[in-house]
């Protein structure tokens, strides 16, 4: 079976983030043939045009294993009804320069984990304008929404909820999917 590579980007830079561990127990799901490395956005500089000619490193780096992969799995927080500023300012990045925009065409699944009950939908819901406009090929179904997140892992990080571990394994059985047909 061929060989699938994802980068997953967690939108969260904090430490106990609950879209990291979301990320993590989609690793643990994914067939063997389908192996995923995630990135983290922490470091990644404030966004400025006036640096776009020489990029950062780490957006360099970062955008080389965006398009080295097959597909991308972007986790989001929900913070005030939106994504993180940090994950904008990411994503900005690796549309950059125009000419060299990595988010173009490359497949994408988007998940969400959240304390509230809507598990970051309204967040998701802006993130896809964006990655519209980026012109990002999204998975439409199904829709991840982990709500009430700190009830959905166990201390040691991993899910125990049953409904989302099958939604979880649709969802990944759908990316392969749609990688295959490309
Ligand atoms: C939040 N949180 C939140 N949750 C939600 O469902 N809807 C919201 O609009 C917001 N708004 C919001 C704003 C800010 C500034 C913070 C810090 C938090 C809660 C948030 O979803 C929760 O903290 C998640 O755990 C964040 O994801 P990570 O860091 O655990 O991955």
């Amino acid at each position: 079976m061929k060989e699938i590579k994802l980068i997953g980007i967690n939108g969260s830079i904090r430490k106990d983030s609950y879209n990291r561990l979301l990320l993590q127990n989609i690793g643990f799901l994914l067939p063997d043939n389908v192996k995923m490395e995630i990135v983290e956005i922490k470091d990644v500089p404030i966004y400025n045009p006036d640096d776009e000619n020489i990029l950062p490193t780490i957006v360099k780096d970062y955008k080389e294993k965006i398009r080295r992969s097959d597909a991308v799995i972007i986790a989001t927080p929900e913070y005030n009804f939106s994504f993180p500023g940090v994950l904008k300012n990411a994503l900005d990045w690796f549309t950059r320069p125009p000419n060299d925009n990595v988010l173009q065409h490359k497949i994408a699944g988007i998940v969400s984990a959240s304390s509230g009950m809507l598990g970051g939908s309204r967040a998701q819901y802006q993130l896809r304008q964006v990655l519209l406009y980026s012109e990002m090929d999204v998975l439409s179904k199904p829709e991840i929404f982990i709500s009430f997140a700190d009830k959905k892992f166990s201390t040691g990080g991993k899910i125990i909820d049953e409904t989302s571990i099958k939604l979880l394994n649709a969802f990944i059985s759908n990316l392969v999917d749609k990688i295959n047909k490309n």
